[in-house]
């Protein structure tokens, strides 16, 4: 891995210390020191709601928290989604983020729609017990969303587990966290 990476790790568990968070960290570990990592919490601060103007209306430049995380998410050269699955899709915290891209993409002054295909994305989630056909609707809306900007899903690490800190025992989990970010 070459060592001008620059990974962003968007958390969007609504409780604290959860699966996911602890799978990221497991998977961040093996990242090379070089490596820039930047964590934030979509959470808080949150972003404000998202307005869509664009018909009639127009879009000023993003303020405040959404355009601290447009900055992160300019800097990075990787996003990482650290998302659990809630009800087989994604958080409403990783959603909204997600819809804001739809308000930075329409500025052009801000470069997001230029600079996104030379960005990769990942999901690390952490569900309880679903199967594939019920985690895929979460994982679809990401991977659609990311080729929508030209910027590929890279890959998906996923732990079973319900409990905070219980995805220690995903042992299947914890081994694909340390190669993880490796491919
Ligand atoms: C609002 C909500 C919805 C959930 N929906 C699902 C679901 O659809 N499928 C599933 O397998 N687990 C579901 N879960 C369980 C979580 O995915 C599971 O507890 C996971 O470990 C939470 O991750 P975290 O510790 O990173 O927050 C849901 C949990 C909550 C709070």
């Amino acid at each position: 891995m070459t060592t001008d990476r620059h990974f962003l790790f968007l958390c969007a568990s609504a409780r604290p210390n959860g699966n996911s968070l602890m799978l990221a960290r497991r998977a961040a570990a093996a990242l090379p020191a070089e490596v820039v990592q930047t964590w934030r919490d979509l959470n808080d601060p949150a972003l404000p709601a998202f307005h869509d103007r664009r018909h009639g209306d127009h879009y000023d430049a993003p303020e405040g928290v959404a355009a601290a995380l447009m900055a992160d998410t300019l800097a990075a050269s990787d996003i990482v989604f650290v998302a659990p699955l809630y009800w087989y899709g994604l958080p409403a915290a990783a959603k909204l983020y997600l819809d804001h891209w739809s308000h930075w993409m329409r500025v052009p002054a801000t470069g997001f729609k230029a600079a996104m295909p030379q960005k990769r994305v990942w999901l690390v989630m952490a569900h309880s017990g679903s199967t594939p056909a019920q985690i895929a609707p979460a994982v679809d809306c990401l991977r659609f969303s990311a080729d929508y900007m030209h910027a590929p899903l890279a890959g998906v690490l996923l732990g079973d587990a319900n409990a905070p800190g219980a995805v220690a025992d995903d042992l299947a989990a914890i081994a694909a966290a340390d190669r993880f970010f490796t491919t």
